[in-house]
């Protein structure tokens, strides 16, 4: 009898490829084909109905007897391999949490910054404040309102970086010093002053001193009673703590068209004397020019080299070390 035949090869044939289904999707596959709805199985009990009463009964019993064989295979099978699906998902995402931490290599300060911020906070302990200008500054305030007169040298394209903005007053320029802030600041602000400006200034120069682009520090403190003891006391007391409490210094007379008298200040270390900065007493001319009334107000002013600081602390000879992007060099002075 047909349907007892199919019947018996589906039940035959069908637990081996149950059996093979590598996947979920391939066992679904011949569930579909094998107990679905447009299996077999089904086809025959479907047709059930229209078979004579003494072939129903057998038929009927058979194909539950397979249909119950095949179900309970499948399901086997389907949970044999969701466990497999899960062992692999989980070891595809395994987390080793015991594992040591990657750390991401840690970056440092750079030399010249680390003496900048030491020597801005020597001055702070001092009751100073920080402010900062802009590089690209105009001739008035790097040059003419410092008293710096038109024939100066330092006023020359062979010196210094002229920019091009077009119909500016007296031109404009990379600041050749930190000193224009000096004017900038007293404009916008009543005496008493006592400010450092940290920045980065330019000028045309290049060898194994002088880098294009370097490292002010500038200071200013006006008062009504500042005198040229405050100025060496000050700026003795600030060589003591950036170079040691022993550290001698001294004063020797310069010129500079913003102070007067000016001075350079030198100090002894390492055996010999080393030039450190240039100071001096404000000018009245400058005072002048920025509204201030040089009969009420004194005061003194310096500004100091940061790249000559650390060159003078390290023993390093070429500046150039220090724009060196080679990292052996910068990591010495962590
Ligand atoms: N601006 C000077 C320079 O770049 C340094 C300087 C000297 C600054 C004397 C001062 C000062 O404030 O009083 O060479």
């Amino acid at each position: 009898m047909e349907a007892l035949d199919r019947l018996s090869q589906l039940e035959a044939d069908a637990p081996a490829r149950i059996a093979a289904a590598s996947d979920l999707e391939s066992l679904a596959q011949i569930e579909a084909e094998t107990v679905g709805k447009r299996s077999p199985l089904l086809e025959i009990r479907r047709g059930l109905g229209s078979l004579p009463d003494d072939q129903r009964r057998e038929v009927g019993r058979r194909v539950n007897e397979v249909a119950q064989l095949l179900g309970s295979l499948i399901a086997q099978r389907r949970s044999i391999l969701e466990t497999a699906a899960m062992e692999e998902a989980l070891r595809a995402e395994e987390v080793d949490v015991t594992l040591p931490g990657r750390r991401p290599p840690r970056g440092t300060r750079h030399l010249i910054d680390s003496i900048q911020q030491e020597v801005v906070d020597i001055f702070v302990s001092m009751g100073y404040t920080v402010a900062t200008g802009p590089e690209a500054e105009t001739e008035f305030y790097n040059f003419t309102a410092l008293n710096i007169p038109y024939t100066h040298p330092s006023r020359l394209e062979s010196d210094t970086f002229y920019l091009d903005y077009g119909e500016v007053p007296e031109g404009t320029l990379l600041r050749t010093h930190t000193s224009p802030m000096q004017a900038r600041y007293m404009e916008l602000n009543r005496p008493p002053v006592y400010i450092v400006v940290p920045g980065r200034v330019f000028r045309r120069d290049s060898d194994s001193t002088h880098t294009p682009s370097f490292h002010q520090i500038e200071g200013l403190a006006v008062d009504t009673d500042i005198t040229f003891a405050d100025l060496k006391g000050t700026l003795a007391h600030f060589a003591r703590l950036f170079f040691g409490p022993d550290t001698k210094t001294k004063f020797i007379p310069h010129y500079f068209p913003f102070t007067e008298p000016s001075a350079e200040m030198h100090a002894y270390a390492d055996g010999r004397w080393l030039e450190l900065l240039g100071c001096g007493m404000v000018d009245p001319a400058v005072f002048g020019h920025v509204g201030y009334d040089p009969n009420q107000v004194t005061g003194f002013a310096f500004g100091m080299g940061v790249e000559r600081l650390a060159m003078v602390r390290h023993g390093i000879t070429d500046i150039r070390a220090l724009y060196d992007p080679d990292l052996r060099i910068l990591r010495q002075f962590r």
